[in-house]
């Protein structure tokens, strides 16, 4: 889809992760995960400047099951703007995109804004809880860059293409990450973001020529550096992006405030 130069920046808002139960009131690993999305898009909802468009990186349900993907479907509903989704290794790609279809929500794999090319890439395996880009989004990629060599680029994706310090995550990353980051850095000219989710965490870090963020889960966050799996005390959040037509971007991380901690109880084993 292709949209009017923007003369305003566009304000993007990076969801990830929310790991919806079956039915309602169901609980991921203690947390009442439906409740906690609610929450944060209430919060970012109400933000002063309106957002005009949400990216949803993937892990969306903890089951892909027809009754969670209603859920996610539910809470978006209420969202002004257009939804785009991608999977995570917790979802069903077909599935997701069969239950989206019809709503202000999609499994949509491009978008132009103005100078901006945003590019939802799918890394699930099934089966699998790490990443890999078929050769064929690994030429999406390439062809996007080749096409339109000055134009700006935000790659989504869910699973993290670098490290991120924490050797239980860094064991399920993007097994090909290095293929990506290696053509985002030696085509075109533009500006190069990459944002995913997977860690449960804020990650912000350059690399050569590229922005790589990820973001907050709506749900439960994990300990950073963490060598095996530990659960943070931080609260749900999300990432908030602002890319300018000339190529700059301003970036940051909102964490729901002590008014917004939802009741959490002991994992139960
Ligand atoms: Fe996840």
């Amino acid at each position: 889809m292709i949209v009017d130069h923007l003369m305003q920046p566009l304000r993007i808002l990076h969801l990830t992760d929310s790991h919806l139960p079956d039915a309602t009131g169901g609980r991921v690993q203690g947390l009442d995960t439906e409740t906690s999305l609610r929450a944060v898009l209430d919060h970012a909802l109400s933000e002063p400047r309106a957002y005009d468009v949400v990216l949803l990186t993937g892990d969306l349900v903890e089951q892909p099951t027809p009754t969670a993907y209603a859920l996610l479907r539910q809470q978006l509903r209420r969202v002004p703007v257009p939804c785009l989704c991608l999977p995570g290794n917790h979802d069903h790609p077909d599935l997701l995109h069969e239950c989206l279809i019809g709503g202000n929500a999609g499994v949509e794999s491009e978008r132009t804004y103005g100078d901006w090319r945003i590019l939802m890439l799918d890394s699930s395996v099934p089966g699998r809880s790490d990443g890999f880009l078929c050769e064929d989004q690994l030429e999406r990629v390439a062809s996007t860059i080749d096409d339109a060599p000055d134009q700006h680029l935000l790659v989504a994706v869910h699973h993290h293409p670098v490290p991120c310090g924490s050797p239980w995550m860094d064991a399920m990353m993007l097994r090909n990450g290095d293929a990506l980051m290696d053509l985002l850095q030696s085509r075109g000219n533009g500006t190069r973001i990459v944002i995913f989710g997977h860690i449960h965490q804020a990650f912000d870090a350059t690399v050569g020529r590229v922005r790589v963020l990820g973001a907050p889960a709506t749900s439960c966050q994990f300990e950073p550096r963490s060598t095996s799996f530990r659960r943070s005390v931080l609260p749900p959040g999300y990432r908030w992006l602002e890319l300018h037509p000339d190529g700059g971007f301003d970036t940051g991380v909102t964490y729901l405030g002590e008014s917004h901690v939802l009741r959490d109880v002991p994992r139960q084993h």
